[in-house]
């Protein structure tokens, strides 16, 4: 069996090694398909002893096929190793490399949350949503009509004088004619009824609406006024309410008014009194007070509210019929409402100058 000279066990050994080294010193995953084709190509070294088998006899070609598969396959083996070792290796590296340090504290969010006068202000429209109220809006620049012509307020009405109200100059420095920051939400009503009767087709001869769907609106915002000291502020906010039918009574307003009160100060522990007062706008017109029965503020009556029933000249100026509609407003203050909530004494610390990041936060 001369012929199998070529396969004597040193030169197989060397191969072995030649491979062996070869490929671990190998990092490169292409590289190592390279040297693979040195052992295994079309003039691979492995290929080139097979291509001997051709001259040998059978017996021969057992022997020598063999020996030469046996070769193979530790090489094929070597191989393998240090592909798996080379993806291994990059793994581990990328591990690393996007390693997470989960011990770090995190970022701190900054969480925003809603003043407390607004969340009043929702806890007011859910309260009044859940007796059938929407919820209506109106410019806080407002027509001189709607925020008091509208509203019965005549001419000389102290309410129009500068040193009450606000009003906006022209690019000329001149007062302009006509517009103000709204005093009070009451123009939302006047608004509102006059966009409703717009949608109510038929009136009478007189271009008044007799039948119509009710109103039942509450109408939140900011109103301003020449005013500041510990309970005013010249930003306030009120809530107008607006309730017009055809039977709907003072009786009805009183309802309203002190379920809403219990309601929104989670007790029936309180007294709720209607003092007679004036509007322009609503007759009779009443402050409403409300005293706890107990707490800080216990026995004390405090002022929350204006109300009234709409007078029959508001109505009309809307261009509803006051012989077959009518109804009741009311103006709450929502931020002393929140003052009493909260047990806060100083309506400054809300807004502007005297607001405060660490007093809002109390409030979360
Ligand atoms: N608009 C009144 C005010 O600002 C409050 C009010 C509203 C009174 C509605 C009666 C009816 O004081």
């Amino acid at each position: 069996m001369e012929n199998l000279d070529f396969l004597n066990e040193t030169s197989l050994n060397t191969l072995i090694d030649e491979a062996s080294q070869l490929f671990q010193s190998c990092q490169n995953p292409d590289l190592l398909e390279q040297h693979k084709a040195i052992f295994f190509g079309k003039n691979g070294k492995i290929t080139a002893l097979m291509k001997n088998l051709g001259k040998l006899s059978v017996d021969e070609k057992k022997v020598a096929g063999a020996k030469i598969n046996a070769v193979k396959k530790q090489i094929e083996d070597l191989l393998t190793a240090q592909r798996d070792l080379i993806k291994n290796q990059q793994l581990q590296k990328r591990l690393s490399a996007e390693a997470l340090d989960i011990s770090l504290p995190g970022r701190n969010e900054n969480l925003g949350a809603l003043h407390p006068v607004s969340q009043t202000l929702q806890r007011i429209e859910n309260l009044f949503a859940s007796l059938g109220f929407s919820v209506a809006d109106g410019p806080e620049i407002e027509e001189d009509f709607y925020n008091f012509t509208a509203l019965n307020t005549p001419e000389n009405h102290p309410a129009r004088s500068m040193h009450d109200t606000f009003y906006l100059l022209d690019d000329d420095g001149k007062v302009l004619q006509n517009y103000l920051l709204r005093t009070h939400t009451s123009p939302i009503q006047a608004r509102f009824m006059q966009q409703h009767v717009g949608k109510v087709a038929e009136k009478n001869s007189q271009n008044l609406v007799e039948k119509m769907p009710e109103i039942r609106i509450i109408a939140p915002g900011r109103v301003y006024r020449v005013d500041s000291d510990a309970t005013h502020s010249p930003m306030f906010h009120q809530v107008e309410g607006l309730w017009i039918g055809e039977n709907i009574s003072f009786a009805d307003l009183k309802g309203v008014i002190a379920d809403f009160l219990r309601k929104f100060f989670e007790t029936d522990d309180l007294q709720v009194r209607f003092r007679p007062s004036f509007f322009p706008f609503t007759e009779p017109s009443a402050e409403i007070d409300v005293a706890f029965m107990s707490g800080a503020l216990k026995g004390k009556w405090l002022e929350i509210a204006g109300c009234g029933m709409v007078h029959p000249n508001v109505l009309k100026m809307a261009g509803i019929s006051p012989e077959h509609q009518r109804g009741f407003a009311f103006g709450f203050g929502p931020d002393r409402l929140t003052m009493l909530r909260y047990g806060i004494n100083d309506l400054r610390l809300f807004f502007g100058d005297g607001s405060d990041l660490r007093f809002a936060k109390q409030f979360i």
